[in-house]
């Protein structure tokens, strides 16, 4: 089903609100998870309003959200997420990252206390945009093993870098550090499907190719050990040193059982320290033409800079309607229903 833009966003302000945030915030969190459905990543798109009513229902939730700078200090600060939304929380840390990295050429900003900040494009974006580049990472619960393990012990941890190219669409790289979404696997398991053998294993450690079995086992680090290191570092830099929490210790944010303990890094440079921007700039140029004109490996037809397939479906999305299953159209409604909110997306209840 395509949805435009302003229906879901006010839609999406309307519950957000009705759960207890304030409007300001309602606004950026909307605006958060409607660039993730159109960008095609509806893990973190829209569909969390159905968590975030239900962790707000169970009083699991601090809204409205209350953000803070809680260290501040030269080139550094850590942000309070206060239990609240994590868009908010993000936000905050990117605008207090690219401020202070422009007074200092560099600066670190941590988060703590916050809850599912969803997809990370959203904020090194944000920062590129202003000429600098963002490299940034977050903790998740605990769902993959560290290679060679058979434990849930990591999250999905993923991680982002953002580069200035001087035009809309920048340097966008913003992974997980799993090989696939644990989604990914629910799908298959919905769908009767098998999966490839190097998603995840199960439960005793065995790779497997039942998706009923990984759902119980641990997912695989991307690149194996390499993936594995990726992972560890960015629980050690976004969960441990941020004074969140770490490890197995996270909760999930779609099972209401506790704060989740989120944290997250930024580091933002700002290029101009470096060299002039508008001199990056044509390196930049020149260096995305070279490698989008090179000679194409058998199979391909285009070869994408980091970011440019989400790119261009974002901007279709905005032009010809956000794609939402109807499953996600209809949870929203009903909670439209129950809050006897004016907002209808026009899912069939
Ligand atoms: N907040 C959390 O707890 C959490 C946890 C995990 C993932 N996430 C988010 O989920 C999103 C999806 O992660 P993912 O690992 O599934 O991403 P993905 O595998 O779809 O893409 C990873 C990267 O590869 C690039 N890419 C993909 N196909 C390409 C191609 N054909 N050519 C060139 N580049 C290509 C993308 O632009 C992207 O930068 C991210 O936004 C991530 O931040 C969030």
């Amino acid at each position: 089903m395509k949805l435009i833009y302003n229906s879901l966003y006010d839609c999406a302000v309307e519950v957000l609100e009705a759960c207890g945030e304030i409007k300001e915030n309602a606004e950026i969190v909307a605006e958060n998870l409607i660039k993730a459905d159109a960008r095609g990543i509806n893990t973190h798109g829209t569909y969390l309003l159905t968590p975030i009513w239900e962790r707000a229902n169970a009083k699991q939730l601090s809204l409205p959200t209350n953000a803070y700078i809680a260290v501040d200090e030269g080139a550094t600060a850590v942000i309070d997420g206060g239990d609240g939304l994590g868009a908010v929380a993000g936000i905050l840390a990117v605008k207090t990252a690219v401020q202070k990295a422009k007074q200092y050429g560099v600066a670190s900003v941590l988060i703590r206390n916050t809850n599912n900040i969803g997809a990370l494009a959203c904020y090194t974006e944000v920062a590129a945009k202003e000429g600098m580049i963002a490299i940034m990472s977050c903790n998740a619960a605990p769902a993959m093993a560290p290679w060679g393990g058979s434990e849930a012990f990591l999250g999905t941890n993923p991680f982002a870098i953002g580069i200035y190219t001087g035009h809309d669409m920048v340097f966008s790289a913003d992974m997980a550090s799993s090989v696939v979404a644990r989604g990914k696997i629910r799908k298959a398991a919905r769908n009767g499907e098998t999966i490839p053998d190097y998603w995840a294993t199960d439960d005793e450690g065995n790779f497997t190719t039942d998706p009923n079995a990984a759902l119980k086992g641990a997912l695989l680090p991307m690149s194996g050990p390499k993936g594995s290191a990726i992972a560890l570092a960015v629980d050690i830099i976004s969960g441990m040193l941020s004074g969140a929490q770490y490890a197995p210790n996270l909760k999930s944010f779609h099972t209401p059982e506790g704060a989740t303990g989120v944290g997250a890094s930024l580091i933002v440079i700002d290029i101009s320290r470096f060299m002039d921007l508008k001199v990056f700039q044509e390196h930049m140029e020149g260096y995305i033409k070279s490698i989008k004109s090179m000679k194409k490996a058998k199979g391909f037809d285009e070869i994408f800079i980091p970011g440019e397939i989400e790119y261009k479906k974002e901007q279709d999305s905005y032009k010809y309607g956000i794609e939402l299953d109807e499953k996600a159209v209809k949870a929203i409604d009903s909670i439209c229903e129950a809050f006897r909110l004016k907002n209808r997306l026009g899912g069939q209840l």
